[in-house]
C-alpha cells in the first residue's frame, strides 16, 4: 500500500528565507570550485580541510556548519570544516595529516557553511592527478548522473519517493548499489530537517513536494553492495566489501514548475533542469 502526506508548513520557505538560501548555497558551492587546484597527490586531506577551513571563516566570513557537529552519546562531535572521503570511505571522512592523496584517487569533499543562519550543503568527487581507473572513473559519472536523474523529477507535486525510485532504477542498471543508511535531507535554518530524501524506494510514495521547499539529494554509489560500516572513531563510513563508493550532493528549491538548483558551479551543464 502507498502511503503520501503533505508538507508540514514550516518547511516551506518564505521568499526572504529563500534569498538567504540562494546565498548560502552560492558560498557553498565556491568552496567547491576554490579547493579544486589544490587537490594533488602527495597533499594531505587535513591541508585540504585547512584551506576551506580559512576560507569559510576569513574570505565567506561564514560558519563551518560541519565543525562541532553532530555530538553524541559516545561519539565527540565532528572537529573539521568538511568531510574528505577518499576512495571506499563512503561519507563522514575525517581529515588527517597521514591521509596523502595519491595518484588515482577518489575524493569526496563535503562541505556546508552558514551564512545569516542558513545553510548551504553540497560535495563533489575529485580525481587525484587527473586521471584513475575506467572503473572509478565510471562510477563517479554514475553518482553524478543519478544526482541529476533525482533533480529532474523535483516539482511542486511530485513526491519524495519518486526521487529515489528514478536514482535507484538508474544505479542498479548500471550495476552499481545505492547506499541505504544515510539520505538526503531537508535543511534551511535547522542543518538536518525534515523530509528524509531517500535514494531508492518506490514513486508515488512520501511527501508530497512543494513549492518552497528546500532540501538536499546527495547519493552514494558503491561499485559493490550497498552495505556499510562504522569504523572506530565513531564518523568514518567505508563499505563493507571495501570496495569504491562515490557521491554527489546539491542543496535545491522546489519551484511551481521544477527546480532550482541552489549550490551550481561553472563546471556543471544545468541546462537539462527547468526552474
Ligand atoms: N554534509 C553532510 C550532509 O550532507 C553532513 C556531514 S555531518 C558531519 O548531510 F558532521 F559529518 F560533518
Ligand atoms: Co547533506
Ligand atoms: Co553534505
Amino acid at each position: 500500500m502507498n502511503s503520501t502526506y503533505q508538507a508540514p508548513s514550516h518547511l516551506i520557505k518564505t521568499p526572504e528565507e529563500i534569498e538567504k538560501m540562494r546565498v548560502a548555497g552560492r558560498l557553498a558551492a565556491e568552496v567547491l570550485e576554490m579547493i579544486k587546484p589544490h587537490i594533488q597527490p602527495g597533499v594531505s586531506t587535513f591541508e585540504i580541510d585547512k584551506i576551506c577551513h580559512d576560507y569559510i571563516v576569513n574570505v565567506q566570513q561564514a560558519i563551518p556548519a560541519c565543525l562541532g557537529y553532530g555530538a553524541a552519546p559516545g561519539r565527540a562531535a565532528f572537529q573539521y570544516a568538511t568531510c574528505t572521503s577518499v576512495n571506499h570511505v563512503v561519507c563522514h571522512g575525517i581529515p588527517s595529516e597521514n591521509k596523502i592523496l595519491k595518484q588515482g584517487d577518489i575524493l569526496n569533499i563535503d562541505v556546508t557553511v552558514i551564512k545569516d543562519g542558513y545553510h548551504g550543503d553540497t560535495n563533489m568527487m575529485y580525481i587525484v592527478g587527473g586521471e584513475t581507473s575506467i572503473l572509478a572513473n565510471r562510477l563517479c559519472n554514475v553518482a553524478q548522473e543519478a544526482l541529476y536523474r533525482g533533480i529532474e523529477v523535483v516539482k511542486s507535486g511530485a513526491y519524495v519517493g519518486d526521487i529515489g525510485a528514478v536514482i535507484q532504477k538508474y544505479v542498479e542498471s548500471e550495476r552499481f548499489s545505492v547506499v541505504r543508511e544515510y539520505c538526503g535531507h531537508g535543511i534551511g535554518a535547522t542543518f538536518h530537517d525534515e523530509p528524509q530524501i531517500l535514494h531508492y524506494g518506490q514513486k508515488n510514495t512520501g511527501m508530497r513536494l512543494e513549492a518552497g521547499m528546500t532540501f538536499t539529494i546527495e547519493p552514494m554509489v558503491n561499485a559493490g553492495v550497498w552495505q556499510t560500516k562504522t569504523l572506530g572513531d565513531k564518523w568514518t563510513v567505508v563499505t563493507k566489501d571495501h570496495k569504491l563508493s562515490a557521491q554527489y550532493e546539491h542543496t535545491l528549491l522546489v519551484t511551481d514548475t521544477g527546480v532550482e538548483i541552489l549550490t551550481p558551479r561553472p563546471d556543471e551543464d544545468l541546462s537539462r533542469f527547468t526552474s
